[in-house]
């Protein structure tokens, strides 16, 4: 129990990384607001949190809006008048070459992976402050350490996350909040579905057989799961981490080192 009554916004917990991360929280005694913008997968993970005899609460949000993310705020403290921990989760990738990327991919990924994360932590930041204690953790990528083909606007927008990660752990260190990220390497949730066509073009391979490629190029020898990036961010929203800000830790089965 590391995080026994405490309370938990994670955004894109609906499904993948976030759902993970909602569902180890909660085994640990956390309350969950499952904060997405599908929000019927929100509806659907708040239900697995209750089920493990914690509470839970369901939001449809877009993080990439500031009005959306206040109300996120001010119904968490009206229900649980508390916030302990925030996981700026919610992402997406679009792969494409650089002759292809319109400015509306541009667009859509700067402001849900970076702006999505700055306006969260603001909001957040605001009740934190008061209380002089928080965590915040911001998943970015081994996308945010190295460039990738076909992934200038993602990686432009996860090493943002770290820089963004960087300055807030020193705006915020003086009031006891600890800010980190988490960079993963590969995991195959459902996001891939739909990455997988895009990646077997890009690496000129046949589509069914990206996994492989990228499993062949990790040390550890195996994609991460769900549970080793849950891990991580469990241990950085626990008092364990709380001599620790402004890192960006790998996650990535040894494939990035710095
Ligand atoms: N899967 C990987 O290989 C991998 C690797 C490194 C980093 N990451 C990062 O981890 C995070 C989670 O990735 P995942 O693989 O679980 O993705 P996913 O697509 O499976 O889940 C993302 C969730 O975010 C939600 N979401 C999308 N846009 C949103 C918005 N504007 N507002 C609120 N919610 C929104 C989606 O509805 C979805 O539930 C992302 O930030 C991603 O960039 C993933």
């Amino acid at each position: 129990m590391r995080l026994k009554d405490k309370v938990a916004i994670i955004t894109g917990a609906g499904r993948g990384i976030g759902r993970g991360i909602a569902l180890r929280f909660a085994r640990e005694g956390c309350n969950i607001i499952v904060a997405d913008l599908n929000f019927r997968n929100a509806f659907n993970v708040a239900k697995e949190v209750k089920a493990s005899g914690r509470e839970a609460l369901a939001i449809k949000v877009n993080v990439a809006v500031a009005a959306q993310v206040k109300k996120v705020v001010d119904k968490t403290i009206e229900k649980f008048h508390r916030i302990d921990i925030l996981v700026n989760n919610a992402g997406i990738t679009i792969p494409a070459p650089i002759e292809k990327l319109s400015e509306e991919i541009w667009d859509r990924t700067i402001d849900i992976n970076l702006k999505g994360t700055y306006l969260c932590s603001r909001e957040v930041a605001k009740y934190m402050i008061k209380k002089k204690s928080g965590k915040i953790i911001n998943l970015s990528s081994k996308s945010g350490k190295v460039g990738g083909l076909w992934l200038s606007a993602y990686c432009a927008s996860k090493f943002g996350v770290i820089g963004f990660t960087q300055s807030l752990a020193l705006d915020l260190a003086s009031y006891k909040i600890n800010v980190n990220a988490v960079c993963p390497g590969i995991i195959f949730t459902p996001q891939w579905e739909k990455l997988d066509l895009a990646y077997a073009k890009k690496l000129k391979i046949p589509a069914g057989r990206v996994r492989d490629y990228y499993v062949k190029k990790i040390p550890l020898g195996r994609e991460a799961t769900v549970e080793d990036v849950a891990n991580i961010v469990l241990f950085l929203a626990s008092k364990e981490s709380d001599y620790m800000t402004g890192q960006a830790i790998n996650v990535t089965g040894g494939q990035e080192m710095r």
